[in-house]
C-alpha cells in the first residue's frame, strides 16, 4: 500500500543529492496532497490514492530534471506574501527582501509619493511595498516583457491592489522620460549577470528567462541609470538598486563619475556588497 510514509521515503532518496532534500520531498508530497506539512508527519499511515500518487510522480520527475520547485508549484513567497511565477518570470530571491526594506523606510522617512520599479518581473517589489504603505503612493511598475507585467497584474489583482499600482511596458526610464515624469525613488532589481558568468551557473537558473538574468557586462542598467537618471529624479530622490557582488567596485564608481553619491551598501547574507543606495548630488 502506498502510504504517505512510503512515498516520502521513496520521494527523498531520489532527491538526495540535491541542497535541501528534506525540505524539497515536503514541498513536493504537501502541495500536490493539498495537505499541510504537518500532516505528512500526523498522517503518516494515511493512504496516497493513485492518482495523487502519479502526480507525486509527475511533479518529482520535473524537479529531478532541475525545473525550480517554484515553476512546478507556480508560487513563490515573498516578503510574506505568495506570489504567482511561472517561466515567464524570474523567481524573486529572498536577498530582493532587503531593497523592499529600504524602500519601504525611504519613503516613510520622508513622506515620498512617486516611485518606479524598473524591470518588476512579477511584481514581487511593486506589491510588497504598496502592500506595506498606508499612505497614498504614486506606485509605477515596468518591465519590457508583456508576459511579465500581465503575471504582474495578475499578482497585484491577487493581492488587492491592482488599483494602486500603474503597470507600464516600456524599456529603462523611457516612458519617465518621455512624458517627463519626476519619480522620487528609482527602485531595481534589474539583469545583472554577465554572458561569461551565465555560462557556468546551476541548471536550475536555465529555467528562467535569460532576459531577466543577464547583459552583456552586468553593467548595462547601471550604465544607464547612472546617466539617466538625473532626468527623471526628484531633487532629493534616490535610486536604490540591487547589484552583481562582483561588479561592486565598477558600479559604484559609474555612479560616482555621474555626481552621485554612495550613500549606503547592504550586505545579503553571504556577507556580500548586494544592494545600494545612491543620491544625486549637484
Ligand atoms: C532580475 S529580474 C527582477 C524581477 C523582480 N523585480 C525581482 O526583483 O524579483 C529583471 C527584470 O527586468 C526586466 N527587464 C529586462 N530588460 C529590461 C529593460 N530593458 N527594461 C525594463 N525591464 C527589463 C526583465 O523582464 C525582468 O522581469
Amino acid at each position: 500500500m502506498n502510504t504517505i510514509n512510503k512515498v516520502y521515503n521513496e520521494v527523498f532518496n531520489k532527491l538526495r543529492g540535491f541542497n535541501s532534500p528534506h525540505i524539497e520531498t515536503e514541498l513536493i508530497i504537501s502541495k500536490t496532497l493539498n495537505l499541510e506539512k504537518v500532516q505528512i508527519y500526523t498522517y503518516p499511515e494515511k493512504i496516497v490514492p493513485q492518482e495523487k500518487l502519479q502526480l507525486i510522480y509527475k511533479n518529482l520527475n520535473l524537479r529531478l530534471k532541475r525545473k525550480p520547485i517554484e515553476y512546478i508549484f507556480n508560487e513563490k513567497e515573498f516578503f510574506c506574501l505568495n506570489f504567482y511565477v511561472d517561466e515567464n518570470v524570474f523567481i524573486p530571491r529572498q536577498e530582493t527582501e532587503f531593497l523592499v526594506e529600504e524602500v519601504i523606510k525611504l519613503i516613510s522617512t520622508y513622506n515620498f509619493t512617486t516611485i518606479a520599479d524598473i524591470g518588476t518581473g512579477c511584481g514581487n517589489i511593486a506589491i510588497s511595498i504598496v502592500k506595506n504603505i498606508k499612505s497614498n503612493i504614486k506606485m509605477y511598475a515596468t518591465d519590457v516583457s508583456i508576459k511579465a507585467l500581465d503575471i504582474a497584474k495578475k499578482n497585484a489583482v491577487l493581492h488587492n491592489v491592482e488599483d494602486r499600482i500603474n503597470f507600464v511596458l516600456t524599456d529603462k526610464l523611457k516612458y519617465f522620460i518621455q512624458n517627463s515624469i519626476i519619480l522620487d525613488i528609482i527602485v531595481s532589481n534589474p539583469p545583472y549577470v554577465t554572458e561569461e558568468e551565465y555560462k557556468n551557473l546551476q541548471p536550475e537558473i536555465y529555467y528562467e528567462p535569460k532576459q531577466a538574468l543577464v547583459t552583456p557586462t552586468g553593467l548595462e542598467f547601471y550604465k544607464y541609470f547612472a546617466s539617466y537618471g538625473k532626468k527623471v529624479l526628484a531633487k532629493d530622490g534616490y535610486i536604490v538598486v540591487e547589484i552583481n557582488p562582483n561588479l561592486y567596485d565598477k558600479i559604484c564608481e559609474l555612479f560616482k563619475k555621474n555626481n552621485f553619491c554612495i550613500c549606503k551598501t547592504m550586505y545579503d547574507y553571504q556577507n556580500l556588497p548586494r544592494i545600494i543606495v545612491v543620491k544625486f548630488e549637484k
